[in-house]
């Protein structure tokens, strides 16, 4: 028997006051909200511009994918007749159907959601479109937003446009719940201060794991305060995880432990598992978040490419939820095994001049550098000896200032294993001792 269970989630008119000025004076875009009546049975459109599509030059469209089970083994998948026409033309403000559809599967398998309890799916040229744009729907100039650091340098400049008061925080799991409960409590207060009613308290959330945050316990579920936050959960490496525990919740899948859902913004990527030039990113959330970003998207670049969308789907669904899994694990397992490649470079190499943890997901090592031998804690810029210095001799890493909301100075680094062979790792990480050494000489010189 299906199990039964209720899931409540909060009202349309309580993200009156999320959703930021410009999202509640965009007006829909006329063409677009006709569209969906298109589909109506029996109705002829004489509505939209659309290309007649038997001008359009392509017949047919096959390709050739590696099989999940046996990467060996390729197969070729074609997309013909009314897939191809659905895909060479324009479709659907929030995302082409089929691959909703599967998405909403993949949801559910993952995060432990179902379709029809408060929440859907928009599809958007990246995760970083998706991003952008609901930064945009919630997001006044001059709001404060909590974010987990160090954060996803792409995002930094969406805030710094907004003039926004960015507070870097230790991601929420890691935090005490006193600190979290002081937070949330300032937050409020400055908002009673300020006279202002909006109360759209914004942390975005980086996934736990991509970054080592040294020995620190996770822990199971989070505390009450988190859930006074609207979250925008970014999490493109949500399937390159490669921790031997088991995965750590979503966001997502936390907020089912609340009264009520529909606090939590998830985006999600096809960027790391498929391509990155597919350009094809997802965000999953309450609908009244959704709609103000597929406005945007109706009166910015229209819609997601169709084409994209209908090659992912023909892919996805050849492979189905299983099939994704495998070459989901896969993929993990390959960066587990550079991550270790590179760690066992940074020991022969880097011992007793940076300072790490092993990562379990991602494609990045987050490095501390010990520029001096007195270096406490917190000490220390990284930008020269790594912008300056390191390029230099042949190799490059980025500062970790960029990933910090107000780019302070820092000692981390971030370096990436990703694409790099074993030799060039080797090669990469003994320059960038020799810049670490070169740095750390010429700061002797000057205690001196
Ligand atoms: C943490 C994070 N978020 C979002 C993005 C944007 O990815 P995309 O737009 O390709 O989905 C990236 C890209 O590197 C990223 O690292």
């Amino acid at each position: 028997m299906a199990d039964i269970r209720e899931v409540k989630h909060l009202p349309a008119k309580y993200y009156k006051d999320i959703l930021s000025t410009v999202a509640k004076e965009r007006k829909p875009s006329p063409i677009r909200s006709f569209l969906p009546l298109e589909k109506t049975p029996g109705v002829i459109s004489l509505l939209f511009g659309k290309p007649n599509a038997s001008t359009f030059p392509f017949t047919s469209l096959s390709f050739s994918a590696r099989s999940p089970a046996d990467p060996t083994h390729e197969s070729t998948l074609t997309i013909d007749g009314a897939e191809l026409e659905a895909g060479l033309q324009y479709g659907d403000t929030a995302g082409f159907k089929p691959l909703l559809d599967w998405i909403f599967g993949l949801q559910e398998a993952f995060h432990g959601r179902r379709r029809g309890e408060g929440w859907r799916i928009s599809m958007g040229s990246g995760s970083q479109d998706l991003i952008y744009k609901a930064v945009n729907a919630m997001v006044n100039p001059g709001d404060s937003v909590l974010i987990e650091s160090p954060v996803y340098a792409g995002v930094i400049p969406m805030f710094h446009a907004l003039h926004c008061n960015q507070i870097g925080i230790f991601p929420t799991i890691f935090l005490p719940p006193c600190f979290l409960n002081l937070l949330s409590t300032l937050f409020l207060l400055n908002r009673g201060g300020n006279g202002c009613a909006r109360h759209s308290l914004l942390l975005f959330a980086l996934h736990p794991r991509t970054v080592a945050y040294g020995q620190a316990e996770t822990k199971s579920s989070v505390h009450r305060s988190l859930w006074d936050f609207i979250i925008l959960e970014d999490d493109p490496y949500f399937y390159l995880y490669y921790g031997k525990e088991p995965r750590y919740p979503s966001y997502f899948t936390l907020e089912l432990e609340e009264p009520e859902v529909g606090r939590v913004l998830r985006f999600d990527s096809l960027s790391k598992i498929l391509s990155a030039g597919i350009r094809i990113g997802f965000a999953s959330g309450p609908e009244a978040l959704l709609n103000a970003i597929d406005q945007h998207t109706a009166t910015s670049n229209l819609q997601t490419s169709s084409l994209t969308q209908a090659i992912a789907y023909k892919l996805l669904d050849s492979w189905g939820y299983e099939g994704f899994k495998t070459h989901t694990e896969r993929v993990s397992e390959f960066y587990r095994q550079k991550r270790d490649v590179f760690e066992n470079a940074m020991k022969k190499h880097l011992t007793g001049l940076a300072e790490w943890s092993s990562p379990e997901a991602g494609m990045f090592f987050w490095l501390k550098l010990l520029l001096s031998d007195n270096q406490g804690e917190g000490e220390g810029d990284s930008e020269i000896a790594i912008k300056t210095k390191a390029f230099e001799k042949g190799v490059l890493a980025l500062p970790g200032t960029h990933f910090l909301p107000n780019g302070r100075a820092t000692p981390y680094v971030r370096a990436s294993f990703s694409t790099t062979g074993e030799e060039d790792v080797d090669r990469a990480v003994r320059r960038l001792r020799e810049a670490i050494l070169e740095a750390r000489a010429e700061g002797a010189i000057l205690e001196h």
